[in-house]
């Protein structure tokens, strides 16, 4: 199979860059979380050190192919100009006349960012001549937009194919990352999922059972297979239509001869909200208005020894709802547990909501390799080809 182009496969150098971001970090007219921005840096100053100029594309959001106010790159020309101490051009729109003269007026060492790719419906129809118009404004292409490259769309697949194109820093780095987790982990290997829904994790939970030596499941996805053991789980969240997958699971984790770890314990309350009563009990013990909310401390403890000997730690999905600081203790637990490990294993962190988390507890410079990818990260994860990475195959 053709490798993928690295930015040293090609030259850039005093050229106008199209450089593919993922700036999706936009809600409501705000910046929710600069990670992403800041994680695009690198390969920014590598551009401008070699004298080129950049024009910086990127989505934001699911404005269904029309333009919102709310859903505007401009808060981020400003954020990226702070960053970098430099200004950042705007403009209002990806394409067009003025977009075009901005671009080819545009001198060594400046910086551009266009409008939301996505207020054209023409971006996720992956239409070619939206493609070629965009092509038109650069000399080369790079993508460093790795938590968009599972979607084949025309600023990702497209534009590629008309200019030299390499993957950026961030992209390639979070390739090596994830994909050598799976073909070559330090082991032992442990792998801790979470998160909501089993329906949304099965592809990877499956990948990660050929490749872990342990496989700890917390979240709401948890009370599915405590479920499928004939366990009681009260008014907690779960999947019916997944106990079957979660019996599987298990089968699966049982030939592969995986030690496949579900909660002993967990935290319970009556409702969902802040500051509302909780109270830890074993899983033989919920009552019919409990609803499991966090892994509880027991199980945590338990899990202390694995992560200790572990070479190789990934995790994805927060173990309780940890948007409410009552059902956040088995998530910081586990972050901790893996930042003392940090010179000592792999410590990988990858999802979006997990990602968040993460940044929120100000703790992402603590591991080895925090991704930026959601979706992305899980798709590569469960073995499957992302359509950016393989437009970047020379
Ligand atoms: P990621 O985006 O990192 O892949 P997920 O979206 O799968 O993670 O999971 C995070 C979500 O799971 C959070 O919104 C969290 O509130 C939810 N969650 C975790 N545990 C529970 C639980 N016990 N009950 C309800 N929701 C939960
Ligand atoms: C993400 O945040 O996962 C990417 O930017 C992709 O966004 P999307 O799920 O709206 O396509
Ligand atoms: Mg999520």
């Amino acid at each position: 199979m053709s490798k993928i182009n690295t930015i040293e496969d090609i030259d850039y150098a005093g050229k106008r860059v199209y450089l593919r971001v993922d700036y999706n970090v936009v809600e409501n007219g705000k910046i929710i979380d600069e990670f992403r921005i800041k994680q695009s840096l690198p390969t920014i100053n590598k551009l401008l050190a070699s004298k080129c100029s950049i024009i910086l594309a990127s989505h934001n959001g699911r404005p269904d192919g029309k333009p919102d106010e709310m859903l505007s790159l401009r808060p981020v020309a400003q954020a990226l100009s702070n960053l970098l101490n430099k200004k950042v051009g705007f403009v209002d729109d990806c394409v067009g006349e003025e977009v075009s003269q901005e671009a080819h007026s545009m001198k060594a060492g400046e910086l551009l960012l266009l409008e939301n790719l996505r207020f054209h419906e023409a971006e996720e129809k992956n239409n070619s001549l939206f493609a070629k118009s965009m092509a038109n404004l650069a000399d080369v292409y790079i993508d460093d937009a790795f938590a968009n490259a599972h979607r084949a769309h025309a600023s990702m697949v497209g534009v590629p194919k008309y200019l030299p194109h390499a993957a950026g820093l961030l992209m390639e780095k979070e390739y090596n990352n994830l994909n050598n987790l799976l073909l070559s982990p330090k082991r032992p290997f442990v792998a801790i999922v979470g998160g909501a829904k089993i329906s949304t994790k099965i592809e990877v939970l499956k990948s990660l059972l050929k490749k872990a030596d342990t496989v700890f499941i917390g979240g709401a996805m948890a009370n599915t297979f405590l479920q499928a053991q004939g366990y009681n789980i009260g008014a907690s969240m779960t999947e019916v239509d997944s106990i079957d997958i979660a019996k599987d699971v298990m089968k699966i984790a049982k030939d592969n001869n995986v030690n496949l770890i579900l909660p002993k314990d967990l935290v319970v309350a009556k409702s969902i909200e802040d500051g509302v009563d909780c109270r830890t009990v074993s899983i033989d013990n919920i009552q019919k208005d409990d609803i499991a909310l966090d892994i509880g401390k027991e199980t945590m403890r338990d899990l202390i020894p694995i992560i200790k000997k572990a070479k190789t730690i990934f995790w994805n999905g927060t173990l309780g709802y940890a948007e409410i600081n009552e059902f956040a203790w088995a998530s910081k637990d586990l972050a901790h547990l893996m930042s003392l490990r940090k010179n000592k294993a792999d410590t990988i962190i990858g999802g979006g909501d997990t990602t968040a988390f993460i940044e929120k507890l100000g703790m992402h410079n603590r591991f080895s390799f925090v991704s930026t990818g959601g979706g992305a990260s899980l798709e590569l994860l469960s073995g499957k080809k992302l359509a950016a990475i393989e437009a970047l195959r020379s």
